[in-house]
C-alpha cells in the first residue's frame, strides 16, 4: 500500500521541478517551449542559413535550433541559455552530436552577449524581451544579418516574411527597420 502522504509529497515535488522547469526563465524573457520542428526548420529556411553562417539562438532552450543549423547547413552556432538545467541538456547533446565544433554554447544572460558576430539571430522570447532587444539589434548588428523570429515579432520592424503557417518572421538588417520593406506570405 502506498503512503499518501508520501505520495502527496511526491507528486508536489515533481510538479514544482516542471514548474521551475517551464516558468523559472520567464523572470529573463520567456518561458521554456521548444521551438516546434516545423518552425524552426522554416526558420533555417527563410533565413537562408549557410555554412558561411554564424547563427546566434538567443535562449537555446534545448537546442531545437542550432543543433539543426549546425547538423543540415553546418552552419557556426552560438546558443546561449539562462537555465541551468537546460544549459547542462544542451551540454550534453553537443557532446553527443556529430559536429560538436559548430556549437559554442553559453550559460548566461542573453542580453550580456553582444551580437556584432551574428550573421542570424534566432529567437522564440516574449515580446517585452523582444522590445529590449530592438536598441541592441540596431545597434549591433552587420549589415545583411537576418533575424528570424517565432511567435513574437520585433516591435516596429517591418518583416521581409511573416510565415503564418509556422508563424515565423523574418526581418533583413537594415531594411527591417526602413519603411520600404513589403509584408510577405
Ligand atoms: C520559448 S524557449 C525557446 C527555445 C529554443 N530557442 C528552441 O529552439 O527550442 C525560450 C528559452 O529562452 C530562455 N531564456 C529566456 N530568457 C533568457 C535570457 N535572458 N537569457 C538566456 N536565455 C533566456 C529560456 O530559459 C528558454 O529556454
Amino acid at each position: 500500500m502506498y503512503d499518501p502522504y508520501l505520495v502527496g509529497v511526491a507528486l508536489a515535488v515533481v510538479a514544482g521541478a516542471l514548474a521551475y522547469f517551464v516558468f523559472a526563465s520567464f523572470l529573463f524573457g520567456a518561458g521554456y517551449q521548444p521551438t516546434p520542428r516545423a518552425a524552426a526548420l522554416a526558420m533555417l529556411r527563410l533565413a537562408e542559413v549557410s555554412p558561411r553562417d554564424t547563427v546566434y539562438d538567443l535562449g537555446a532552450g534545448t537546442g531545437a535550433l542550432i543543433f539543426r543549423a549546425a547538423r543540415i547547413y553546418r552552419a557556426q552556432t552560438l546558443g546561449v541559455e539562462v537555465e541551468p538545467l537546460r544549459y547542462l541538456i544542451l551540454r550534453a547533446r553537443r557532446g553527443l552530436s556529430a559536429e560538436p565544433e559548430r556549437v559554442q554554447l553559453k550559460w548566461g544572460n542573453l542580453f550580456d552577449l553582444t551580437f556584432g558576430d551574428a550573421t542570424v539571430v534566432a529567437t522564440f522570447l516574449w515580446p517585452g524581451a523582444m522590445e529590449r532587444l530592438r536598441p541592441r539589434f540596431e545597434a549591433e548588428l552587420r549589415p545583411g544579418a537576418r533575424v528570424v523570429s517565432h511567435c513574437h515579432p520585433v516591435p516596429g520592424w517591418t518583416a521581409t516574411v511573416h510565415d503564418r503557417a509556422t508563424d515565423v518572421y523574418l526581418y533583413r538588417w537594415p531594411e527591417a527597420a526602413g519603411t520600404n520593406s513589403t509584408g510577405g506570405s
